[in-house]
């Protein structure tokens, strides 16, 4: 394998990942970006020219697609409108990139016989009770609960089928919720960073009781970079780091570290349908891959996140407002 084809390489997770396979193997990366309000070329600075170049462009065009396709040994796919909050607002999006997007790339890896990996969520699963130990599995059957999760079921579905019937060289993962450097400041932990650094009390919704199971985004990428080298077409891996946390005791971690009294934050609308709690059991791809996660400790993940966005204003600065003013139209 030489040449990749990462789509929404420009986005949080995406980004994260083409640094980590330039720094690590010899490939070659082409990023396919549509450079929606969630992409920034500024997470791929510094990236040498001969290892790697941008397209900008949407990954439902088909001719684009198929081209850049025909031209690489595998496609890593990672763009999609990512945001639960945006989809309960404006689902349309949601339907074109996670679903006709995904339909676009599939049939022409299907046409070229080129390997695929998706990126996927653990949300699919839909949620769990609080305080029991069950935990997602490959097995798991899917419930979605919004229009993100549900449009990223159908994608997976979709993958899952061309698999079966038409030998689509695929493989699925399904991750939980990533933090670090260069996340959209729509997202729940730099939102808050970024409140607190703007003098503006953290934000949690409802009762701040529901539970995450945070790993940090780079060993989600060197879990897709396993599953990609060792991955057995066809399966699906479940991607976590025994991260569990609810919100309400993240955001008290946040404010500590920050310098302010622990309960400095507001309770704000719900999220509709709000999922309760989500926990990953990544035994499979440990066990049949030999992956483990390397960041597992929480409180200095956190710690070097928000020392990021505190040297790094200039990235996120510039969507900060309308991201705010959005949230206030909806009582968030
Ligand atoms: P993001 O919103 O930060 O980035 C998405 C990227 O996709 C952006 O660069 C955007 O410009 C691009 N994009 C959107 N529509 C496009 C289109 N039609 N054509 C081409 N590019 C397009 O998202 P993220 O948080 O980095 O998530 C990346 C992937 O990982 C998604 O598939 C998401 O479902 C999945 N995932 C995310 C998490 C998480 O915690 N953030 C966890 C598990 C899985
Ligand atoms: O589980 C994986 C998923 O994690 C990914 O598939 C999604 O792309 C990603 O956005 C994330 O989804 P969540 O909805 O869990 O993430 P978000 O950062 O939006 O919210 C995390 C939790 O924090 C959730 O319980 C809602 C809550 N929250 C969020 C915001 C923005 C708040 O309490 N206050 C907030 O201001």
């Amino acid at each position: 394998m030489q040449k990749l084809l990462v789509t929404g390489g420009a986005g949080f997770i995406g980004s994260n990942f083409v640094h980590h396979v330039v720094n690590t193997t010899e490939l070659h990366i082409t990023v396919l970006d549509k450079l929606t309000y969630a992409g920034n070329l500024a997470s791929l600075n510094h990236l040498p020219a001969e290892r790697f170049n941008f397209v900008h462009g949407d990954i439902g065009d088909a001719g684009l697609v198929d081209r850049l396709t025909a031209s690489v040994d595998a496609v890593v796919h990672y763009a999609a409108e990512s945001h639960n909050d945006n989809s309960l607002h404006d689902p349309r999006p949601f339907l074109d990139t996670n679903i006709i997007g995904t339909f676009t790339l599939i049939e022409a890896a299907r046409k070229h016989g080129t390997r695929f990996h998706h990126i996927s969520t653990d949300e699919v699963y839909g949620d769990l009770e609080l305080d029991t130990p069950e935990r997602f599995t490959e097995t798991t059957p899917y419930n979605p609960s919004s229009p993100y999760s549900s449009t990223k079921a159908g994608s997976d579905l979709l993958v899952r089928a061309w698999v079966r019937s038409f030998g689509l060289q695929a493989t699925i993962s399904n991750c939980s919720n990533n933090y670090g450097p260069y996340q959209h400041v729509e997202k729940f932990i730099p939102r808050q960073i970024t409140n607190v650094i703007d003098g503006i009390r953290p934000k949690l919704y409802g009762a701040g009781e529901n539970v995450r199971d945070w790993i940090h985004a780079n060993d989600h990428s060197s879990a897709v970079l396993r599953i990609l080298d060792k991955g057995v077409i066809g399966e699906t891996y479940l991607i976590g780091a025994d991260g569990e946390k609810n919100n309400k005791d993240v955001v008290e971690q946040i404010l500590t570290h920050m310098g302010r009294p622990a309960d400095a934050y507001d309770h704000v609308t719900d999220r509709p349908g709000h999922d309760l709690r989500y926990a990953i059991d990544s035994g499979k791809l440990r066990r049949e891959l030999g992956w483990t996660p390397k960041f597992s400790n929480f409180d200095a993940g956190i710690e070097d996140t928000i020392a990021w966005y505190r040297d790094n204003e200039e990235w996120w600065r510039p969507q900060k407002a309308e991201t705010e003013a959005k949230y206030q139209v909806q009582g968030q």
